[in-house]
């Protein structure tokens, strides 16, 4: 019987909160309720949160903030905070948002159903941001897939314990914990007989997994996964650069399934603000494991996260960072101005820099790698990439020329991770073809399949 009543899930943040998004709509689903896209239509909304920059937390008070209003015409309205702000906040979030009913923290998940139910029931303003070890399993419900999804994220590990000091995960994702390999692999094995393609295996720390629990190592789960019968391609992030391991870039190298790319965020390319910054590594060891990875990997695309502004970063210290970008040449980068966060310790340092000098360096620095996103993206001119096809695309975009009236558009992404746009009507959402690149574009690549 279908279900009359409905869950609207808004999700803020990273990939894990996405794949806790669908977690939370299973619940959801189990309770009752169908996942919809019309939020007029909902009975429960839910905003999965994360509180990494003041600008995403932000965002959450003012998606709750709406129901003020919207709840005096709908009462019997569920309005739910998850997530990573829920974590920090608990009853605080209250003060923002009186008329929340349950705020729900990032280890909360198992107990989800009964909160629904004890609202249901007439409790009021539910909070739940207890620490629960154990990591909330369930296998995937296809009931709260998006259509034709061929690319998934799978979270592999919770938590983390690196305390680099500008960052809130350590204390709102609690201690780092590894979810069992055998549970790992009967999800993606699932996933692969449902048409998924491809896993991103998600974790804060990859290269600590299974560590603690004396487990099997990341490099030895990725030789399971890669056995699994009709999965394509596995990506994972993020690795730390402290951690990186032999072990690991040689499973880049041999695992077929394993794509030839790596996102190792560096933060800062100075030792100073590293040091500072508490990231384990310096300058120097960091290019020396891209060195490595090079010569292990040739043609290996890399990527990175970068903080600017961070508190007392001197023009010099910017300097070293854009020098390192430089020196790398970085398929693409996440750049952001440090955000101070009251719960790290950061935000107790001194000579914190002003909001206008932080963005003028973000935009340095997203400038000059423009310059070698473009240079990468050029160099695939005339080289013939496996694409896995994810949709269709109808729209002009990204200054193409050569967009074909009549005939139909597909796009994918290339195992380097890089968004290539083609005419076909030959093939299919799920499938992987050769294409041969014919022209590059700031964001994308375009060409035609190879003819055999
Ligand atoms: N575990 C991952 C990062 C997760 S957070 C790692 O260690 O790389 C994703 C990115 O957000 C970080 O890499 C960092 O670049 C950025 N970030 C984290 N805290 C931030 C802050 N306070 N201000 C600005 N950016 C931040
Ligand atoms: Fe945050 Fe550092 Fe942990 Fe990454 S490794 S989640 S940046 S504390
Ligand atoms: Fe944000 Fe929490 Fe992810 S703070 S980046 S949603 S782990």
């Amino acid at each position: 019987m279908k279900s009359s009543r409905y869950a609207f899930i808004y999700t803020i943040g990273c990939q894990m909160n996405v794949y806790d998004s669908e977690k939370l709509a299973s619940i959801l689903n189990s309770c009752g309720f169908e996942k919809t896209d019309d939020m007029d239509k909902a009975d429960v909304v839910v905003c999965n949160t994360c509180s990494i920059r003041h600008k995403a937390e932000e965002k959450a008070y003012s998606f709750l903030g709406r129901f003020s209003r919207i709840k005096k015409t709908k009462p019997h309205l569920i309005t739910v905070m998850a997530g990573c702000v829920a974590q920090q906040e608990g009853e605080k979030a209250f003060e923002r948002v009186p008329h929340l009913d349950i705020v729900l923290g990032t280890q909360a998940f198992s107990r989800f159903n009964r909160h629904i139910q004890a609202i249901q029931s007439g409790s009021s303003r539910i909070v739940d941001i207890e620490d629960s070890p154990a990591i909330y399993e369930s296998l995937p419900d296809s009931s709260t897939f998006e259509e034709n999804k061929v690319s998934k994220f799978v979270t592999i590990m919770q938590g983390c314990e690196n305390f680099c000091t500008y960052c809130v995960v350590p204390y709102v994702r609690g201690k780092e914990r590894s979810r069992k390999p055998d549970h790992i692999i009967e999800e993606i094995t699932l996933l692969a007989g449902s048409g998924v393609k491809e896993v991103t295996l998600l974790g804060q720390n990859v290269n600590s997994y299974g560590k603690k629990e004396g487990e099997i190592s990341f490099p030895e789960l990725l030789k399971k996964i890669n056995q699994i019968d009709g999965l394509y391609r596995i990506r994972f992030a993020t690795s730390h650069p402290k951690d990186l391991s032999m072990d690991l870039m040689h499973a880049i190298r041999d695992l077929e399934k394993v794509c030839n790319h790596l996102h190792l965020p560096v933060q800062s390319g100075s030792d100073r603000i590293l040091k500072k910054m508490n990231r384990g590594y310096t300058r120097q060891q960091y290019l020396d494991k891209i060195s490595e990875l090079k010569r292990q990997c040739p043609d290996i695309s890399l990527s990175t996260d970068i903080i600017v502004g961070f508190p007392s970063e001197t023009i010099e210290d910017f300097n070293d960072t854009l020098d390192l970008v430089r020196a790398v040449e970085f398929d693409s980068i996440f750049a952001f101005a440090y955000s101070n966060r009251s719960s790290a310790p950061a935000a107790k340092f001194s000579a914190q820099l002003d909001e206008k000098e932080k963005l003028d360096r973000l935009n340095l620095l997203l400038q000059l790698q423009e310059a070698y996103t473009e240079k990468k993206n050029k160099e695939q001119i005339a080289k013939t990439l496996e694409v896995l096809i994810e949709g269709r695309s109808n729209k002009k975009h990204d200054g193409y020329e050569f967009f074909e009236k009549n005939m139909e558009q597909m796009t994918g992404r290339s195992e380097s991770n890089k968004i290539v746009h083609f005419p076909s009507s030959r093939f299919k959402i799920g499938d992987m073809v050769r294409i041969r690149i014919e022209n590059a574009y700031p964001h994308s690549l375009w060409g035609h399949p190879e003819l055999n």
